[in-house]
C-alpha cells in the first residue's frame, strides 16, 4: 500500500499511452523510475470525453504492483469506489465538483482500503479542500481543465499550488499534494518549487516514445531544482 513519505513522485498517465503497446510502454516506463500509474477515468458528462472503467485499472494491477492512481472525472463518483477497490487501484481521487456528499465519500475510499484524493479544477476554490483536509490523504490541483491529455500548462496555477502547500503546512497534514495537466521537463521544476512533490505526465512521457528516458529525464528536472 502506499505510504505517506516525502520525496517526489513521478506518476505517468496511462491517457497517452499507444494502448496497443500498453504493456511494453508500461515496462519501460517502469524501468525508468515511475513511482506510480495515473489513471484518468473520463464518462462524457464531467468532462466531454470518454477513457477507462475499473477494468484498465485491472489490467494495470496485472502488469505492476506499483501503487495505481485513479483520477474519476466522472459524475457521482460515489458508484465507482467499490469496483475500483476490488480492480486493486491504491488511490481513488475524485472532484467535488462532481458529488455532494464530500466527506462521507472520503470515509468509504478509505473504509475501502484506498488512499483518499480531492481534485480541484482550476476555477474551484482551495477552500473545498479546506473543509476536509484532515480527510484527505491526496490533493490534486488540476493544472489544465480536466477531460484531454497534452494541453499546456496554466501558470496561474503556481499561486495556487502554493496555497494549497501553505494550507497542508498550517494543518500538519500528512498528504500528497499532486498536479496534474501539462507537466513537462519544462515545467516540473516550478509547479515543484511551488510546493508540489508528486507529478502526473502523459504526453511527456508516452508521446516521444522513450518512456524510460523521459521519467529519468522529469526526475532529474525535480532534483536540480530542489
Ligand atoms: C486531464 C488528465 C491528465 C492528462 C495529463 O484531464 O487528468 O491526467 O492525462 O496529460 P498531459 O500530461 O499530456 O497534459
Ligand atoms: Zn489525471
Amino acid at each position: 500500500m502506499t505510504s505517506l513519505t516525502n520525496g517526489i513522485r513521478i506518476a505517468p498517465s496511462v491517457l497517452a499511452i499507444d494502448l496497443a503497446r500498453l504493456a511494453d510502454q508500461v515496462a519501460r516506463a517502469l524501468e525508468g523510475g515511475a513511482d506510480w500509474l495515473h489513471v484518468d477515468v473520463m464518462d462524457g458528462r464531467f468532462v466531454p470525453n470518454i477513457t477507462f472503467g475499473a477494468n484498465m485499472i485491472a489490467a494495470l494491477r496485472k502488469l505492476t504492483d506499483k501503487p495505481i492512481d485513479a483520477h474519476l472525472m466522472v459524475v457521482e463518483p460515489e458508484h465507482y469506489i467499490e469496483p475500483f477497490a476490488a480492480a486493486g487501484a491504491s488511490v481513488f481521487t475524485f472532484h467535488p465538483e462532481a458529488t455532494v456528499h464530500v466527506q462521507r465519500q472520503l470515509e468509504a475510499v478509505k473504509r475501502r482500503g484506498m488512499l483518499a484524493g480531492l481534485a480541484l479544477n482550476p476555477g474551484t476554490p482551495l477552500t473545498y479542500a479546506e473543509e476536509v483536509v484532515g480527510d484527505l490523504d491526496l490533493l490534486l490541483i488540476m493544472t489544465v481543465n480536466p477531460g484531454f491529455g497534452g494541453q499546456s500548462y496554466l501558470p496561474a496555477s503556481n499561486e495556487k499550488i502554493q496555497r494549497a502547500h501553505a494550507l497542508r503546512t498550517t494543518h500538519n497534514a500528512r498528504l500528497f499534494l499532486e498536479v496534474d495537466g501539462g507537466i513537462t521537463a519544462q515545467t516540473i521544476g516550478e509547479a515543484q518549487q511551488a510546493g508540489a512533490d508528486t507529478f502526473v505526465a502523459g504526453n511527456a512521457i508516452f508521446a516521444s516514445g522513450d518512456p524510460a528516458r523521459d521519467v529519468r529525464e522529469l526526475r532529474r528536472r525535480c532534483m536540480v531544482t530542489v
